[in-house]
């Protein structure tokens, strides 16, 4: 039988069985009120609820464990404890190492000592107090720029500032593969929105220059290191580009903070440009800090601006004391231990090099605090994690619609404290699971060939 016979008889299966799901009731139907009772709305009946009623009932029948919320029993770093079972972590974005770092717990502590778990309020209103100031001149100081400021929530951070900043007679180019809080900010803002291919600067010059002149203004949003692929952008094409064509660059540090440069002050230390010709440096403390929340660091009329005027700063609490204590704490360190970095960057090398050796694809990563490793369709990915944790393995699956279709990977997040053993058991694993999977599975691995 050919491959794309045998994945369309495993489609067949998949809507076979939807029905059947429906048929037996398994999906909740609409009851409808006693009369003259009020009820509120019932959601089991909404076609995207329905949706992914069927989705877990296509597992079921497959006998597939679905890989979410899984529990993790204890503070997880280069090992864990999930589900009860002990494992080596791939899946940790505490790429420092410094999560219980005994300096960082400290910190939270005496900030919930001096100032309570809350500070109660917004900051303009009664919110502001002397440990916000530190952090934001800390971060300033990673990015050499005027000033900075912090929010509750990375995610927020791009909804809000994007949203505030960009309007209607504006245009906003985003790289396409732009983590979702960039493209809800993008929503949020009302503006002309563009999407170029993956690091393809041809393509967003091509968009410059029909889009630019009916503009007011124009952003240009990428991410210093990408959180599917662990790629990054050029940064001095980029700067030349926007220089032309008179447009904002906003660059999304999440995952090369604390990574790249040799003293991890992200992509403008490791390509070696000056870091105030960029418009908008956001970051979040939530990965190599060790903390929670969001950042900008910009020119200060900038960060004046936000604080004034971003509904997600304006309008909500002021971060935690703990979360802000933390992560002062960790930027201390990173400023005093630059061997972390160092180590972090050894070991995404030595994984990347393994993997390659080892025939795995793992796309353009430039092996630093992301390795992808490429799986295909979802049901190789995910059988593929289920059985590297069932041997010791935890690493996460990323699949659709976090990623294309047919675009799955098992995604590895590299840290300083990884050991050179676990970085080659964890690729000798995987090599020869993924090897053994797909000649157990033809279908899995046809539909992965027959979609790439
Ligand atoms: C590129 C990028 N930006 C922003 C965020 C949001 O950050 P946070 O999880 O701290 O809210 C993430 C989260 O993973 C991210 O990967």
């Amino acid at each position: 039988m050919s491959k794309r016979a045998v994945a369309d008889q495993l489609l067949d299966r998949l809507r076979v069985t939807a029905a059947q799901t429906s048929e037996k009731g398994a999906i909740p139907r609409r009851t409808l009120p006693a009369a003259g009772r009020r009820r509120a709305a019932d959601f089991s009946a909404l076609p995207e609820y329905q949706a992914l009623r069927v989705q877990r009932a296509a597992a079921d029948m497959l006998k597939i464990e679905m890989p979410l919320f899984r529990m993790h029993e204890r503070r997880a770093a280069d090992t864990t404890v999930v589900d009860g079972r002990h494992a080596v972590n791939f899946s940790t974005y505490d790429y420092l190492a410094l999560n219980g770092d005994p300096r960082v717990t400290a910190a939270a502590k005496e900030a919930i000592d001096r100032y309570g778990t809350s500070v109660g309020a917004s900051r303009p209103t009664a919110g502001e107090r002397p440990i916000y100031r530190e952090l934001e001149a800390a971060l300033a100081r990673l990015h050499g720029t005027e000033d900075a400021v912090c929010f509750v929530s990375g995610h927020a951070t791009n909804v809000t500032v994007i949203g505030c900043l960009l309007g209607k007679k504006d245009v906003i180019l985003a790289d396409a593969l732009s983590h979702n809080s960039i493209l809800e900010g993008v929503k949020l803002s009302g503006a002309t929105s563009l999407l170029f291919p993956h690091n393809d600067f041809d393509a967003l010059e091509n968009l410059l220059r029909e889009h630019r002149p009916r503009h007011r203004r124009a952003l240009i949003a990428v991410e210093g290191l990408y959180s599917m692929d662990g790629d990054v952008p050029d940064m001095r094409r980029l700067l030349a580009i926007k220089r032309r064509h008179d447009a904002w660059l906003m660059v999304d540090e999440a995952h090369s903070d604390g990574v790249l440069g040799e003293r991890g002050r992200g992509i403008a230390e490791e390509q070696g440009i000056d870091p105030t010709e960029v418009e908008i440096w956001m970051g979040t403390l939530s990965k190599a800090f060790a903390s929670t929340g969001g950042y900008i660091a910009a020119s200060r009329p900038l960060i004046e601006f936000l604080k004034l005027q971003a509904p997600g700063f304006l309008y909500s609490v002021g971060l935690p004391p703990a979360m802000a204590g933390a992560a002062i704490a960790a930027l201390k360190i990173l400023d005093q231990e630059p061997s972390r970095v160092a180590a972090l960057r050894a070991n995404g090398a030595l994984f990347l090099q393994r993997a390659r050796a080892a025939g795995l694809d793992v796309g353009g990563s430039i092996g630093a605090s992301v390795v992808p490793v490429m799986t295909g369709d979802t049901l190789t990915t995910v059988v593929l994690a289920n059985r590297l944790l069932d041997q010791g393995l935890y690493v996460v699956p990323i699949i659709f619609p976090a990623v294309g279709e047919k675009q799955g990977r098992l995604r590895f997040f590299i840290t300083a404290r990884h050991t050179a053993q676990q970085i080659e058991t964890a690729i000798d694993l995987t090599a020869r699971e993924l090897s053994r999977l797909r000649r157990e599975m033809p279908v899995a691995y046809g539909l992965a060939q027959a979609g790439n």
